[in-house]
């Protein structure tokens, strides 16, 4: 998957942060493309998880101090993801085949439609109640 300025919500540290998520999933995609040996998968596996944890602290950190009022269903929806991954990886544990392109193809749409849907909103809130710079992404 590639970076595009269809993704950039904020000019800064989040879009920075979601570069570095899009990077972990081509990591991903690659070694499983690669098909190297299941530690490698799973050590980028597990480079990705960690990653969005840090990731996901931030954004709720940032929304508890905003008193974003859909919070709880963000917050869901990344647990959701990190408890994905922590079964995609016991599925590798398992020696689980063919799962490589699968899951790196649905990891990069979750990505995406979470990026432009909830993290979307989550930013034009910030926006409206004046915590966040108003930013446009280039060409627009
Ligand atoms: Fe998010
Ligand atoms: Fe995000």
């Amino acid at each position: 998957m590639q970076w595009s300025d269809m993704l950039a919500i904020d000019g800064g540290a989040i879009d920075g942060q979601h570069h570095g998520l899009v990077d972990a999933i081509n990591a991903l995609h690659e070694a499983v493309a690669q098909s190297r040996e299941a530690e490698l998968v799973e050590a980028t596996l597990g480079t990705l998880e960690r990653y969005s944890e840090v990731h996901f602290a931030t954004e709720e950190l940032m929304l508890e101090e905003a008193s974003y009022p859909r919070l709880e269903q963000h917050r869901r929806q990344h647990r959701q993801f990190i408890e994905q991954l922590q079964s995609f990886r016991g599925q590798l544990g398992d020696g689980g085949a063919g799962l490589g392109h699968g899951m790196a193809q649905f990891l990069g749409s979750w990505l995406v439609n979470h990026i432009m849907v909830s993290d979307k909103a989550y930013v034009a809130f910030l926006r409206s109640s004046c915590k966040l710079p108003a930013y446009r992404p280039k060409g627009s």
